[in-house]
């Protein structure tokens, strides 16, 4: 056993978090950023204190999903995080604005998710969200070697592509024994505002079917619905208004807070469900 192997090396606390939720799926585009940023706005709007960390440092959705575009202030050599809807947060966007990509290799990208974990002053926190890049690469990596994560929900859509991803991500957390928290099935079905009847875009039930047969919990489904896209678009994360998808965050963000307290607390002691 070396240090370096993962999963081996020691996992200091983040001083002042008491929950690590790491948001994955194996692909991109199936919702993982709009889930993270409704979750923790939702878990916000339900009493509880959360932070969201975007951890796609080559694809940083959150700033614009969350309606912020200011640069972080640093005291010290600690960066204050943002705050949007009573969320903290932190993202590469805030310090790399525009459409120029950054080109960073595994050392750098370690270094900065590092500083995003410990170098924030995330103050006292519940929950602190992280919104992770689709796949199992380097930064995945780097955070679960080095963070103690309580737990990872992992996004799908119910076609057979994005399942196939999303068992990939779960074998992943699986082989470096981060809890899975749950799946969850976002864009699972739509329901026609013409004719009001059902429409499985997607097909449906295939996250559910997926958590059953690899005996992980299903966390919910979400609609596929324009409001999502266009709360995203424009900074106004639609688990701020009524509706159908923001009840299906919130229940989201429920049955995350039930399983965070079956698996118990990492450190610190266990908080209460609201209602
Ligand atoms: N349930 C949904 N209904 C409608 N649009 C959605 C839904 N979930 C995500 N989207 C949209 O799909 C696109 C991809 O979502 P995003 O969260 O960026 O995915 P990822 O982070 O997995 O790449 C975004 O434009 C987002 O607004
Ligand atoms: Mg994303």
């Amino acid at each position: 056993m070396t240090p370096n192997q993962p999963g081996q090396m020691p996992k200091m606390p983040i001083p002042g978090v008491k929950y690590l939720i790491a948001v994955g799926s194996g692909k991109g585009g199936v919702g993982k950023t709009t889930v993270a940023v409704n979750l923790a706005v939702g878990l916000a709007s339900l009493g509880y204190k959360a932070g969201l960390m975007d951890a796609d440092v080559y694809g940083p959705n959150v700033p614009l999903m969350m309606g912020v575009n200011s640069t972080p202030m640093a005291y010290g050599d600690r960066i204050q995080p943002l705050e949007q809807f009573g969320v903290k947060l932190m993202s590469m966007g805030f310090l790399n604005p525009g459409d120029k990509p950054l080109v960073w290799r595994g050392p750098m990208l370690h270094s900065v998710i590092q500083q995003f974990l410990r170098g924030v002053d995330w103050g006292q926190l519940d929950y602190l969200v992280i919104d992770l890049p689709p796949g199992t690469g380097d930064v995945q990596l780097s955070l679960i070697q080095t963070a103690p994560i309580t737990g990872a929900i992992v996004v799908t859509t119910p076609s057979d592509v994005s399942l196939e991803d999303a068992r990939k991500a779960i074998h992943m957390f699986h082989q470096v024994k981060v809890p899975i928290l749950g799946i969850v099935e976002n864009m699972s079905f739509l329901m026609c505002p013409h004719c009001n009847e059902r429409i499985d875009v997607f097909s449906h039930g295939g996250g559910r079917r997926t958590a059953e047969q690899m005996q992980v919990h299903f966390l919910g489904e979400l609609p596929l619905n324009p409001a999502v896209r266009i709360g995203g678009d424009t900074g106004k994360p639609v688990v701020l208004q009524d509706g159908a998808p923001q009840a299906g965050f919130l229940e989201l963000a429920r049955n995350l807070v039930q399983r965070v307290v079956e698996i118990g607390p990492q450190d610190g002691p266990k908080i209460e469900i609201s209602d």
